[in-house]
């Protein structure tokens, strides 16, 4: 059982050289557990799993196997950026399991927030256990666990993000950035040279857009929630609001109101803007935006998007809200 508290010598990680230091280190110790074995990984794309798998490769090179899930329910581009990242620019062994037809029929017809939390959760343990099992020899499972993880074992993450994986997949566990808080890990992944958008990335759930796309989720709205989503992302990056507000997003739900375009009668979905600022996601403040932003996001996702026809601006706190619509 390894060490769960983070050494009271260990210096917070702030500079470039720090980061280094810390690489070097890492580097060592990873050769060190692993020797000549090979290693698994579950490669969201997120920060934490980016960087577990970027110092993966340098210290281990091919003798890692990432697996990036695609569940239907990233944000536009994703699954693209890691593969060009991971595969194309870094080296890595990676496999890209296309998942998108079985989570979707999987979550056909469920409207229930946590019964669909319970399926994406326990369908992604499946996929990946389905592929760790098509691979011979390997001893170690890496995990992109953080030290708020560790102290907050009965928070968010865990909370939400239920399942292990089945009893005859045994590994050890590598988990290079245990110690480290977000800051941290941050610094470490610019130092690997993984792409700002990566390492800047503002959280994103587990389930993803499942949780956006309100109710029921079917591919019309899923796909409305994708791309109003990459709308506000990119119009939020031309303001300069990317790294300031704390996570942004648009959230579809599942009625319908009628509009008019082009002389002509509609009967649509509305888009609701969702951006908030929190320290800790337990409480939250909707983030002040100007108003010709808006104005401009109204248009761009009205014009945009396919079967919207309205948007809407959730200025709910957290309390009443959540951050999150479901
Ligand atoms: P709520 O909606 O509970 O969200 O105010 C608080 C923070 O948690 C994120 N969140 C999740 N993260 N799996 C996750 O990994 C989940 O199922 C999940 N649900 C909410 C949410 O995005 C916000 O940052």
């Amino acid at each position: 059982m390894s060490e769960m508290k983070r050494p009271e010598t260990m210096e917070r990680i702030t500079t470039p050289a720090l980061a280094q230091a810390f690489i070097a280190e890492q580097l060592k110790e990873l050769k060190a557990q692993i020797g000549d074995k090979k290693v698994l990984l579950a490669l969201s794309g997120g920060v934490d799993s980016s960087v577990v798998a970027a110092l993966l490769i340098k210290a281990i090179g091919n003798q890692l196997t990432c697996v990036h899930v695609n569940h239907g329910l990233l944000r536009k581009g994703e699954p693209e950026q890691v593969i060009k990242v991971f595969r194309e620019e870094m080296g890595a062994n990676l496999i890209y399991v296309d998942a998108v037809d079985r989570f979707l029929d999987k979550l056909a017809g469920v409207d229930d927030p946590e019964r669909k939390r319970k399926i994406i959760g326990a369908e992604f343990i499946d996929v990946f256990a389905e592929e760790a099992r098509k691979l011979d020899g390997v001893e170690f499972l890496a995990q992109g666990t953080i030290y708020p993880d560790i102290l907050e074992s009965k928070g968010i993450k865990s909370h939400h993000n239920v399942g292990g994986l089945p009893e005859d997949l045994k590994f050890e566990l590598v988990e290079p950035v245990k110690f480290l808080y977000k800051d941290e890990v941050r610094v470490v992944g610019k130092e690997l040279g993984l792409p700002d958008n990566m390492v800047y990335r503002q959280p994103f759930p587990g389930p993803g857009l499942g949780v956006r796309c309100v109710g029921a989720i079917t591919r019309d709205r899923l796909e409305a929630v994708r791309e109003s989503d990459a709308i506000l992302r990119e119009e939020f990056e031309k303001a300069g609001l990317a790294g300031k507000v704390w996570q942004y997003f648009t959230v579809v739900p599942d009625f319908k109101s009628t509009g008019i375009t082009d002389g002509q009668r509609t009967y649509d979905w509305p888009v609701v803007i969702r951006a908030v600022n929190t320290v800790d996601a337990v409480t939250a403040e909707v983030a002040e935006l100007d108003f010709q932003l808006m104005k401009h996001l109204v248009a761009r996702i009205t014009t945009e998007v396919k079967g919207v026809n309205r948007v809407l601006w959730d200025i709910t706190p957290k309390p009443s809200g959540t951050i999150e619509w479901e």
